[in-house]
């Protein structure tokens, strides 16, 4: 069988990009990321995926930018596309059109603190928990089924920064697994929900990782 083609969504540093390529290396992920998208042409991680040998678009997002999106579905046969760490709102067209074959990584322990700012937000709300969410995308902010998430408790002393780099180790454990995941056919997205080896997930797996 022939490997999975990925497309992957980035706005910035990529280090989840860049964990994602290191796993695709070391033979953990048996797919191929055929290119790297970014809305940003200075994010440092399309200088990650030059670097490895990957193909980069970027797409000017100040207008409707539909049309930029499915000419990526007429020039490549996609698989699977990953948000990781974009910070733009997928159109509804879009996301309607790749149903079941998109999926997200957000930094909060969703439905808490969709969009922006999450850590200054779980601090604020005194959390006791913070993490990562991986969850299949519809076209609704931040929502979509859960498929695994990863927490951290939250410290007397930390602040947005210290807490960031916990999630974002987290975030290295959890993405690459759901990636494996669908890659091998374990999960799907059907009718809003996340089905893992045909059982519907009640509730997200929970990674213990921490
Ligand atoms: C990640 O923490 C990801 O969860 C977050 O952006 C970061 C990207 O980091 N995504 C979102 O906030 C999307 N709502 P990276 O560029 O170093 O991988």
């Amino acid at each position: 069988m022939s490997r999975p083609k990925v497309i992957i969504f980035i706005s910035g540093n990529g280090s989840n990009l860049q964990n994602i390529i290191n796993n695709i290396d070391s033979d953990f992920l048996k797919m191929d990321i055929i290119a790297v998208v970014s809305n940003n042409s200075d994010a440092k991680g399309l200088a990650r995926a030059k670097k490895a040998g990957i193909e980069t678009i970027v797409i000017d997002t100040s207008n409707k930018y539909i049309d930029q999106l499915l000419a990526l579905e007429n020039t490549y046969d996609i698989d699977l596309i990953l948000l990781s760490g974009f910070m733009k709102i997928l159109p509804k067209d879009f996301t309607d059109k790749f149903y079941g074959k998109i999926i997200n990584l957000h930094p909060s322990l969703l439905p808490k603190f969709k969009g922006l700012d999450t850590y200054k937000k779980a601090l604020i709300a005194k959390e006791k928990y913070h993490g990562a969410s991986v969850h299949f995308v519809t076209s609704k902010l931040d929502d979509g089924p859960i498929i695994i998430q990863g927490k951290t408790e939250i410290l007397k002393n930390d602040n947005e920064d210290t807490l960031k780099d916990r999630v974002h180790k987290i975030e290295y454990n959890i993405f690459p697994l759901a990636i494996k995941w669908f890659v091998e056919n374990h999960i799907k997205q059907v009718k809003d929900k996340c089905f893992f080896d045909n059982e519907e997930l009640e509730c997200p797996i929970e990674h213990l990782s921490d």
